[in-house]
């Protein structure tokens, strides 16, 4: 059976934070999960929104959090007892804040052994507000956490949080930080749509999105209100796509691509996504879902085109364009080759991926 979940609601508005009150209005206790630098600039106005309730906050997360640290923030605030977590902030809050809830509601589980084929019965409510557009992660069943040294991703339904906020007020004012995420979201509509796992609910969500972004970013990257406004809630639907269909091969190269030579997620997967609709277009279907995209976007060539608008927001398609030595890259392709053919991405790819074709499209990605 194909199942399609996404929050029960979503809240979009400039300035909708200030809600929050209302919305946590039968709740008693709500644990607010933050980070350091979000209270810094958000804090007063987060505080002031819940006036009156009896909340707590807990800010110790850091980027990529480890299974460490969501286990002590569960026992530091065990005693607390919430009945409902507020994640304020990007991927990485969000993904801790689904972590801790799993926790208050299966104390004795072992994170790595979530069944993501077993329904949860997750017994905090879980409101997501994401300060980046980007992630998708306020809407979807994924986690991603750090164990040691490696990375690893949980995901279940039951994960999906109850409540989504949007809020462009919270995002960064940084064009960086706009683009890479943008892209990042960008990617994930491409993903969704090639999946083999697709389906017309999660088409209709991408290619709104993708036309959503295209005309956006670069207006957002500026700082117009309501460009912004719009690249959040699209950054979410391609969340709601991805979370049902999954991401494929883009997101298996650019795991292990960023990892290697230490690139942010966004830039990474954005940069390989032409060399992967290149790739994907053999497969007939997925072809003609590109060639649809293309006519929305008045394109005479998706590559071509995706490669036009990279440029006019400053993201790179060829590698040898983020500064990397033809000779560091070179030595690495087959660590890389090895690292993306473990990539559990890869399932969803619609064209079986072997480690020639890896190899093939990061040889090619360097650039002339
Ligand atoms: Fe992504």
């Amino acid at each position: 059976m194909t199942i399609f979940t996404f929050p029960r609601n979503i809240y979009f508005k400039r300035g909708a934070i200030e809600g929050l009150q209302d919305i946590v209005s039968g709740s008693e206790r709500q644990l607010v999960i933050t980070d350091a630098n979000i209270l810094k600039f958000h804090g007063d106005r987060i505080k002031k929104s819940l006036q009156g309730k009896n909340f707590k906050v807990y800010s110790n997360v850091s980027p990529e959090p480890t299974i460490e640290s969501v286990e002590n923030a569960f026992r530091e605030n065990l005693s607390y007892n919430p009945d409902t977590i507020i994640a304020i902030g990007g991927g990485s809050v969000i993904d801790f804040a689904k972590s801790v809830a799993i926790k208050f509601s299966y104390p004795d589980k072992d994170l790595r052994e979530i069944d993501p084929f077993k329904p949860m019965n997750i017994k905090v409510k879980m409101i997501a507000v994401p300060t980046t557009s980007g992630t998708g992660s306020d809407v979807s069943l994924g986690i991603v956490l750090t164990d040691g040294n490696r990375k690893i991703a949980l995901g279940n339904y039951s994960l999906v949080p109850d409540v989504s906020i949007l809020d462009s007020t919270l995002t960064p004012n940084v064009k960086d930080i706009i683009r890479s995420t943008g892209i990042d979201a960008f990617v994930h509509c491409f993903e969704a749509l090639s999946a083999r796992t697709s389906t017309i609910l999660t088409d209709a969500l991408t290619e709104k999105s993708i036309d959503t972004i295209y005309h956006n970013l670069k207006k957002a990257m500026e700082n117009n209100e309501e460009a912004k406004d719009l690249l959040h809630l699209a950054a979410t639907m391609a969340g709601m796509a991805f979370s049902n269909s999954g991401t494929a091969l883009a997101h298996a190269l650019g795991h292990s691509f960023g990892s290697t030579f230490h690139v942010v997620h966004g830039t990474s997967v954005g940069l390989l996504l032409p060399y992967v609709i290149e790739f994907n277009s053999k497969d007939e279907k997925t072809n003609a879902k590109y060639k649809r995209v293309e006519r929305m976007l008045d394109m005479t060539n998706i590559i071509d085109g995706i490669e036009a608008f990279y440029e006019e927001v400053g993201q790179p398609y060829r590698v040898k364009d983020l500064g990397i030595s033809a000779d560091l890259y070179y030595s690495k392709i087959d660590e890389a080759t090895e690292k993306a053919l473990m990539d559990k991405e890869l399932y969803y790819n619609p064209i079986k991926v072997g480690k020639e074709d890896i190899k093939k499209i990061f040889l090619e990605a360097y650039g002339d």
